[in-house]
């Protein structure tokens, strides 16, 4: 059990609403497993209380980082007193971290993205060609994390084909990654044939029975990613699975994301089992 004394550091998530967030139970779990005297808590601030709300968090002694999530990934940027670079490209920030009086910002998605992609689904993105359906936050931190890693060409598919052409732009101003955007009204068919991983990340597959494209797209050559972790088995993966794609559902990055935060806070490696349990007993049965 966490034992709560004046000794305890606290870390949380910071976002709006937060009543069905999973973070804590996977880094209390961790906590708990490290016998670490740290507590992780929701906090729950409204948009017009986000500056003070962050103000009075670092003059705590005690407080170490947080998790940010919607709708602040962007909005905390101003506050921060330092940024990493890839986290400056991305333009949004998932974790903070308090390291010698500064505000750091970090942005663990892409990199939870890929270390699950790697460990989990034992798919290298180096030279491969890779399909990112959607074109907002998730998209941007994936597509950067993917040029970094040596995808040799990435393609973005969204239904406001501009949201895909700023990532193009984007991808392009800093790395020498081929890259393009289009929307639904494309010769799909044509663009799937060409890929080896296609990841979802759109909401859509969040109510059981949709899918984001038209399943028969999917072939046994693709590896497929749903970012979505409510439900777990979304009409995506099942699709894919049944078409005889392999597939990694967004259970994986979330973990992944959060253990990178994790180690960016107590500089441990973190308790990956423990965590993945704690995070599949917090998600309940399908
Ligand atoms: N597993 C994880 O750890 C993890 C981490 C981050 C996000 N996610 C998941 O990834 C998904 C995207 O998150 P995000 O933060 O990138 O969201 P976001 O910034 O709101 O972007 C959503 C994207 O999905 C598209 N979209 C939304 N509804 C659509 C619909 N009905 N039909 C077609 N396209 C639609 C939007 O298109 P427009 O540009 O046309 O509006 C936009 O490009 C969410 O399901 C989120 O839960 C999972």
């Amino acid at each position: 059990m966490l034992k709560v004394d004046g000794n305890t550091r606290l870390v949380g998530i910071l976002g709006y609403p937060l009543e069905h967030t999973l973070s804590p139970a996977i880094h209390n779990a961790a906590f708990n497993h490290l016998n670490l005297n740290w507590c992780y808590l929701p906090l729950p601030v409204e948009s017009m209380s986000l500056n003070k709300a962050i103000k009075g968090l670092c003059s705590i002694k005690n407080f170490v980082g947080a998790n940010v999530t919607m709708p602040y990934k962007e909005k905390v940027l101003p506050c921060l007193d330092e940024i990493s670079s890839c986290t400056r490209v991305i333009g949004a920030v998932n974790t903070l971290h308090m390291s010698n009086n500064k505000l750091v910002g970090y942005n663990t998605d892409g990199r939870g993205f890929l270390t699950a992609l790697v460990q989990d689904g034992g798919f290298d993105p180096k030279g491969k060609n890779v399909l990112i359906v959607g074109a907002g936050g998730a998209s941007r931190s994936i597509a950067v994390t993917l040029a970094l890693s040596g995808a040799s060409e990435l393609k973005i598919l969204n239904r406001t084909w501009e949201k895909a052409d700023e990532i193009c732009s984007l991808i392009k101003s800093n790395f020498a990654c081929h890259i393009e955007a289009f929307d639904f009204q494309s010769d799909l068919e044509y663009f799937f044939s060409t890929v080896d991983l296609i990841i979802n990340a759109t909401p859509v597959g969040m109510n059981r029975g949709e899918c984001p494209f038209p399943a028969d797209l999917i072939s046994r050559k693709h590896f497929v990613c749903d970012l979505i972790y409510r439900p777990l088995k979304t009409k995506l993966i099942s699709a894919a699975k049944e078409r005889g794609a392999k597939t990694l559902s967004g259970l994986s990055m979330l973990l992944y994301q959060g253990a990178a935060a994790f180690e960016i806070w107590t500089h441990l490696d973190s308790p990956i089992e423990v965590m993945r349990k704690a995070l599949e007993e917090a998600l309940g049965p399908e």
